[in-house]
């Protein structure tokens, strides 16, 4: 069979994202049980109950197509944040929404700047439309090159990504620092302000997001994929003014969020007592990893986070990373990212925690 469709050649440079393979694939493979995953970020004490509750009560409606409008979640997310309806814009997951604003705002001569290491999605969306990329290394202290950024800028610069936190690095920034850095650019260029993890960061370090809106070109994404512990439901926001978020309606799908994922995100919004169950915990559990890590002398970056970047100074990642498997942790190696020695490991419950240290320990 001869295969003669031909895309773009721009599709042939793309490097396919490789997701991991399913627990109970890597379980059956190696003989193992019981295995821990802390290789994604995701959210250890599962999805917020109020959540669960809403899904079930909802699941008679699943003949029905969803709100195409998502008119309730935003009529939540703008009394939570004390914004209007048309402030906001809901998305399958905050990744569908870099993808629709790259695919909204980019001429296809335009380029697009980017942190690295940083959020895949932000080289994915650029790279499935053959727009250029224009990457700015990290600071030595792993945080976003925020000066080099603004030197990156040219005539043809059309969107900018921010991490903040950044992932893999779980660093961040102060809100006052973003804003001046936002003050230093044109108001013709977007910055996409990606806080998928804000919640994880005490207060002085949230944008505010009432200030915001004096300023045309900026974009907040948020997401019910981490604190909340939503991943699976595939439900994110983002904020902005209405002029910018109109253009981007013309470029989604009309039913881009599935009802579950509105109904749970709704409830998800009103579960203050299991997000500072999730934010206590997250933080208890860093505190024990950072001890752990300094008894096995593995450097660590302080995360901002649910995640944390280790470097295992002369040892390989992948090396470390295979025996951790053979021992039923899953963590993610960095190598892909340039980091041959590094290990980017999700904060879990305790009991996970133990087996990952317990683990590293023997393997190191
Ligand atoms: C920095 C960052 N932004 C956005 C996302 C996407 O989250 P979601 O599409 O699940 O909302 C992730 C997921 O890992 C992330 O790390």
């Amino acid at each position: 069979m001869s295969f003669e469709i031909k895309p773009p050649e721009y599709i042939y440079k793309i490097e396919p994202y490789i997701p991991g393979k399913p627990i109970e694939e890597v379980e059956r493979e190696r003989g193992l049980k019981d295995i821990v995953k802390l290789a994604s970020n995701e959210n250890p004490l599962g999805p917020s109950p109020y959540a669960v509750k809403a899904i079930r009560t909802h699941l008679k409606n699943l003949n029905r197509y969803p709100d195409g409008s998502g008119f309730y979640l935003k009529k939540d997310l703008s009394e939570y944040f004390k914004l209007k309806q048309d402030n906001f814009i809901l998305g399958n997951g905050s990744n569908e929404l870099i993808d629709i604003a790259v695919r909204t705002f980019c001429y296809k001569d335009e380029n697009i700047i980017a942190p690295f290491p940083s959020f895949v999605a932000y080289y994915l969306a650029a790279e499935q439309l053959g727009i250029k990329l224009k990457i700015s290394n990290l600071l030595p202290d792993y945080k976003l090159d925020l000066d080099s950024m603004l030197t990156l800028i040219d005539d043809k610069t059309k969107i900018i990504f921010v991490s903040n936190p950044n992932n893999p690095t779980g660093t961040f920034y102060k809100a006052k620092e973003i804003l001046k850095f936002i003050n230093n650019i044109k108001k013709d260029i977007l910055v996409i302000i990606d806080e998928a993890y804000i919640e994880y960061i005490s207060g002085e370090s949230i944008l505010d997001l009432i200030s915001l809106k004096e300023y045309s070109n900026i974009l907040v994404l948020r997401t019910f994929s981490k604190a909340y512990g939503l991943a699976g439901l595939r439900i994110g926001y983002g904020i902005a003014c209405n002029e910018l978020l109109s253009l981007m309606d013309r470029g989604r799908e009309p039913f881009n969020v599935n009802s579950l994922g509105l109904e749970a995100g709704r409830a998800a919004l009103k579960d203050k007592e299991f997000i500072k169950k999730v934010i206590d915990s997250n933080e208890a559990e860093k505190k024990y990893l950072y001890n752990a890590f300094k008894m096995l002398n593995i450097n660590y970056v302080e995360t901002g986070a649910n995640f944390i970047l280790v470097d295992l100074k002369d040892k390989k990642a992948v090396d470390i990373n295979e025996k951790l498997l053979n021992k039923g942790v899953i963590v993610r190696p960095m190598n892909r990212f340039g980091y041959e020695n590094m290990l980017r490991i999700t904060v879990g419950k305790h009991n996970e925690n133990l087996k990952l240290i317990t683990a590293l320990k023997e393997v190191i």
